[in-house]
């Protein structure tokens, strides 16, 4: 959600930080803006609303000179998208400008009260509220900038990350952040800042990220210093960053989604490599062995996460059921976070999430922690804040998603609940040896599973064309199926806008089956499983209605070939593992039918890749 980009250093900052927003563009904006000082030690400010390509065209002919600036996309919280709303802000005296991702919560009292001094507000923002303090905090004590930034913060309740510049002294950023995450980047004589590493990678592999309340101090020509709030200094820790270039390019396909889609059967063993062994029949994840006792004695496991990966929490909470016999709940991170929840000493907690910033995840985990909990993320941002404050985790090691619509990470977020229900079940001894290694033997094979499916491409985006006319869709699924449909039908509502409603099957007769007619398409996962013939039944009462099946259905399949409009066939494999393989054709018959829209595939309307908000 949201994107800074800072420069500071010999070559032109303009280039660098457009290209850094371009970079930051899939975590999803409104508007974007950019500040830079000249060598006239003048401070341009150039904002547009929309996309980076407008401000760019915004900016053509006018001064974008200067080896210093910051620059922001917005995710408008305060005050709707606008050219005035958009960062970054000048302070009243127009010495300061300042961009922000976050919300400052208790900016109505803050600004209030510099009402009353005299300050007069330009936009409907929380983020000028902290502009105009910095300034009015640093001309009533005398100070220099990176003190008033530090006052500053001290009466902000919220969460944020920033970075301010000033007229004056045009060698100098100063940068901060709790909550929201933020990147420095060390190259040689010049220093790069940015809410990941995206826009930083070309240039240096050499980052720090900084922690909760610690404020950067970027000189031009001298080390970095990092201080938090209090004055403290702090000895900043480099991290090497292993992502290429090319991770973070389309490689010839038209979106990124489609790229991802099709990445899976490489993630799959990238996320299985090393803990996977078929030829030794194990499987060792060192987040579970170095944790072994904790997961053992697990009165309950608690799954926190939201979206995307709360879906796959749920194919987590069928795993551990069944292999390691723990009771588990599934929570959104937000509804357990406000509703005093009960957390025992002996529960596990384990916290899901792609970006690894979700605010939400982050807060449920702190209270988590606080109620003495053991927390364990399963994560794909290296680095990010919620591997950095969980007790323990494992990465699901895919790289970069840059599509809005989560796809290789979800099933990499199941492979990994996968290999740790195995591994807990075999330390627990629920688990018979057979059944181990047959699911053993079948996750390996998946990965090229896959490859069978997206061979059906070019079926599947025919097929999608019969749907485009649909204004809903309904997806049903039983046991293992049911999370893969209500994931089906996300995929659908976030890319193409067509509203879709997951339920698990059974529940049709409770309600939704009012909604059946011949218009209604109706997308049943009905692969092999203990429920088929249950499943098969629902598929009867929806035809009885005159809606329009299409079934995604293994491939020794029969019956429901019969019985559906249009079916997909997947691969045979044991049920735990089916979603694997049934989700794929479901994200690429989304992935068309939004194509064939005419929508914007890798960053639909008002949503985030990083939701950095609550
Ligand atoms: C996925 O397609 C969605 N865009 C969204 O639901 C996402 O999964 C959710 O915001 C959680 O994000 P996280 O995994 O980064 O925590
Ligand atoms: N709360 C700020 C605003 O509405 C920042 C939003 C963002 O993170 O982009 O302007």
């Amino acid at each position: 959600m949201c994107g800074i980009v800072g420069y500071i250093g010999s070559k032109n900052a303009y280039s660098i930080l457009i290209k850094g927003l371009h970079r930051l563009e899939y975590r999803g904006y409104d508007s974007a803006g950019i500040a830079l000082i000249n060598s006239q030690n003048n401070l341009n400010i150039y904002k547009a609303k929309g996309r980076v390509s407008d401000l760019e065209e915004f900016s053509q002919g006018k001064d974008i000179s200067g080896t210093i600036g910051i620059a922001h996309t917005r995710w408008a919280t305060h005050g709707e998208p606008s050219h005035i709303n958009a960062h970054p802000h000048y302070s009243q005296s127009e010495n300061l400008a300042l961009i922000h991702n976050g919300i400052i919560e208790n900016y109505a009292i803050l600004k209030e009260s510099l009402k009353q001094k005299g300050y007069i507000f330009q936009s409907e923002t929380d983020t000028e509220v902290l502009v105009q303090l910095i300034e009015y905090i640093k001309t009533i004590n005398n100070t220099d900038i990176s003190t008033a930034v530090q006052l500053a913060l001290k009466q902000v309740i919220g969460a944020y990350s920033i970075a301010v510049i000033e007229k004056e002294n045009p060698d100098l950023i100063i940068a901060a952040r709790k909550s929201s995450p933020l990147v420095v980047g060390i190259g040689e004589n010049e220093f790069f800042l940015a809410s990941d590493a995206s826009p930083i990678i070309e240039y240096t592999n050499k980052v720090i990220y900084l922690d909760d309340e610690e404020i950067a101090v970027i000189h031009r020509n001298e080390p970095l210093r990092i201080v938090n709030l209090n004055n403290v200094e702090k000895t900043p820790q480099i991290t090497q960053l292993e992502l290429s270039l090319n991770e973070l390019e389309k490689g010839g396909y038209s979106h990124f989604m489609l790229k991802e889609i099709f990445e899976q059967p490489r993630t799959l063993r990238d996320c299985m490599s090393g803990r996977v062994n078929v030829d030794s029949n194990n499987v060792v994840l060192s987040g579970i062995i170095d944790n072994k006792e904790k997961f053992i004695n697990a009165r309950r496991i608690i799954i926190l996460a939201c979206g995307t990966s709360w879906h796959a929490g749920l194919i987590g909470e069928y795993l551990f059921e069944e292999f390691c016999r723990i009771p588990v709940e599934v929570e959104y991170s937000s509804e357990f976070r406000y509703r005093h929840p009960v957390i025992n000493p002996d529960d596990v907690i384990i916290a899901i999430s792609q970006s690894g910033e979700t605010a939400d995840t982050l807060a449920a985990i702190e209270l988590a922690k606080q109620a003495g909990a053991f927390v364990y993320g399963i994560c794909n941002v290296v680095g990010s804040s919620i591997p950095r404050n969980t007790d323990s985790g494992s990465y699901t090691h895919v790289g970069p998603e840059i599509g809005v619509a989560s796809t290789k990470a979800f099933t990499a977020q199941v492979a990994v609940l996968v290999m740790m229900a195995l591994n807990i079940a075999r330390e627990k001894k629920t688990i018979s040896e057979e059944q181990f290694l047959s699911v053993l033997s079948e996750l390996s094979k998946i990965p090229s599973k896959i490859e069978t499916i997206l061979q059906q491409n070019n079926y599947i985006e025919d097929l999608s064309k019969i749907f485009t006319y649909a204004h809903n869709f309904i997806y049903l699924g039983r046991g293992y199926s049911y999370p893969v449909a209500i994931e089906g039908a996300l995929k659908l509502k976030e890319i193409s806008y067509i509203h879709a409603e997951g339920y698990p099957a059974a529940e049709m007769k409770h309600g939704p089956i009012a909604l059946i007619d011949n218009e209604m398409p109706v997308v049943v996962i009905a692969t092999n499983s203990t429920t088929y013939d249950k499943t098969i039944s629902n598929i009867q009462e929806i035809k009885a209605r005159n809606g329009r099946i299409l079934a995604i259905v293994n491939k020794s399949d029969y019956k429901v070939k019969e019985m559906a409009d249009y079916t997909i066939e997947i691969p045979d494999t044991e049920e735990c593992l089916s979603p694997l393989l049934s989700i794929v054709p479901l994200q690429l018959l989304s992935y068309h039918i939004a194509v064939k829209k005419g929508r914007d595939v890798d960053m639909p309307r008002n949503l985030a890749k990083s939701v950095t908000v609550e």
